[in-house]
């Protein structure tokens, strides 16, 4: 079975999927990383030369293609849900979580900004207001998961 964990940036994907993944005994992967690994760059750098469209591309192509283990837990990036038909691929050939938090919580949480293209140079106020307009833009895709969880001071048992 493979478990993937979507969210907002912030709200713990990969944190929690290494936890899962240990408490399960089973591999973890971190779709981000292995798009840094293959590329050998930054996300931040990729986003930098080649645009938005070209990273949500190549990010569907790695979902899609990847060599999963048969039992792995899987960290996504927060914008992949909400591109092509990621999140129908991910029902199908999956269990989803999301991992809600509100605006507020992910704010307190998104401390590294500079590594994120889309907050880069963003202060608390202009975070925030960015953090309500996407999340509601992206909350359409985010419930299409099987499972809703409350991801704020979640414990890994509870998600287990
Ligand atoms: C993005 C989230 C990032 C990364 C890229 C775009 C997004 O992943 O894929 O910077 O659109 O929300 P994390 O959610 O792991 O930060």
């Amino acid at each position: 079975m493979k478990v993937f964990l979507i969210g907002f940036m912030g709200c713990g994907k990969s944190t929690k999927a290494k936890q899962l993944a240990n408490r399960l005994d089973c591999s973890v992967i971190d779709l981000d990383a292995v798009i840094v690994a293959a590329q050998g760059k930054s996300i931040a750098d990729y986003f930098a030369e080649n645009g938005e469209a070209a990273f949500r591309t190549l990010e569907s192509n790695t979902l899609k293609n990847y060599d999963y283990p048969e039992t792995c837990v899987v960290a996504t990036g927060g914008g992949l849900p909400c591109f092509f038909d990621n999140m129908e691929w991910m029902n199908a050939n999956g269990r989803t979580f999301y991992l809600q938090m509100t605006p507020p919580q992910l704010v307190s949480r998104l401390h590294n900004r500079e590594k994120r293209p889309l907050l880069k140079g963003m202060d608390d106020e202009q975070l925030l207001a960015f953090v309500e307009l996407k999340l509601a833009e992206r909350n359409a895709f985010y419930t299409q998961a099987q499972m809703v969880v409350n991801a704020f001071d979640l414990d890994v048992e509870e998600l287990l």
